[in-house]
């Protein structure tokens, strides 16, 4: 049976870029195995953060899980924090994992830039605590965006080490998924860059939250291009935001991004965007008005995650025991 876990950090509003790329896959994952989705708190500290707004932040990220389809029933939805094997895994993982390759992990080069002194050690450990995240559940398959593969790598090679010094196969090395037909969406004002929460304009990005007048305003301010749309994908070549709201209509739509090409074959983004505002509004009204109703029932909200962080600790507490146990400590 596989054991699935992946995470998303609670620093600002799921943006349709998380939703298509990321969440609506661990929807469809829930059908192939038990799914545990972490709320990683503990990673948000790594940067400067609001801590009035922690709680609240990690609220809504339960919310908009639920409201996206993880059925609490069925899956772990819980809070890195709450969890204490995770830290505690964390501490046990480090000093088996090198500093060199810490420092050569390339969000942390990005991330440090030339400030890399000065940085806090949360943010260079940053990836062991991710494997620890993985491995206190002995996870097989974790689904990561191509910005974490790298801190993924590094978690097999840290459980492979694990493995070699105390008992061979004891964390199974989790296999990263990179789920095909993933979206990748881009900024609705840059298509050569990824739409991000940290982007300073919130015009690149269609929140959930967003009311369906303000998905409809920043879909028709999206840059666009002076032509009409082309009929084969070739067409979009050096043309990235053509491309990009093209690929957002297909995935929205559950269509081929050819379908959708041949669809608007010929037209103007005049026509093309009003089309594209209507299927977002279409598609995400039932989420975000799910997530409003949520988000008003605080107390169903603490009870699921309640509910979840006990289930992750259940698991999480064991192998944490085992592995203190197999390290030779005093019991
Ligand atoms: N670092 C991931 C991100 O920012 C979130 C995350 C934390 C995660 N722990 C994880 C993802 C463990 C997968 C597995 O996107």
């Amino acid at each position: 049976m596989k054991r699935i876990l992946s995470g998303i950090q609670p620093t600002s509003h799921m943006h349709l870029g998380n939703y298509l790329g990321a969440v609506r896959n661990w929807v469809k994952m829930q059908e192939e195995g038990e799914c545990l989705y972490m709320i990683a708190d503990l990673h948000a500290i790594t940067a400067p953060y609001d801590a009035a707004g922690l709680a609240a932040a990690t609220r809504e990220m339960v919310a908009t899980l639920v409201a996206a389809g993880i059925n609490p029933d069925k899956s772990v939805i819980f809070a890195q924090s709450q969890v204490p094997g995770h830290s505690e895994l964390m501490w046990l993982l480090a000093s088996m994992t090198q500093m060199g390759k810490l420092q050569r992990m390339t969000q942390f080069k990005d991330k440090a830039g030339k400030n890399a002194e000065r940085v806090g050690l949360g943010l260079l450990a940053y990836p062991v605590l991710m494997a620890a995240d993985i491995l206190v559940y002995k996870a097989t398959h974790v689904p990561v965006g191509d910005d974490q593969k790298q801190h993924l790598e590094l978690s097999r090679e840290i459980a492979g080490t694990f493995n070699h010094k105390y008992k061979e196969g004891f964390f199974p090395l989790p296999e990263p998924v990179i789920v095909g037909g993933a979206t990748r969406v881009m900024s609705l004002r840059d298509g050569k860059e990824k739409m991000s929460k940290s982007a300073e304009s919130d015009m690149t990005r269609i929140n959930l939250v967003d009311d369906a007048d303000t998905i409809a305003n920043k879909i028709k301010k999206a840059k666009s291009d002076q032509d009409v749309l082309p009929d084969s994908k070739d067409g979009l070549e050096n043309r990235p935001e053509a491309a990009n709201l093209l690929t957002i209509y297909a995935a929205l739509a559950g269509e081929t991004l050819d379908k959708t090409i041949a669809q608007f074959a010929g037209k103007q983004f005049s026509e093309f965007k009003p089309a594209l505002a209507d299927l977002s509004v279409a598609k995400l009204s039932p989420l975000t008005k799910r997530m409003g109703e949520l988000l008003k029932d605080t107390a169903e909200i603490d009870r699921i995650l309640r509910k979840g962080n006990e289930k992750a600790d259940a698991i999480a507490s064991k192998v944490v025991a085992e592995t203190r146990d197999l390290m030779g400590f005093w019991k």
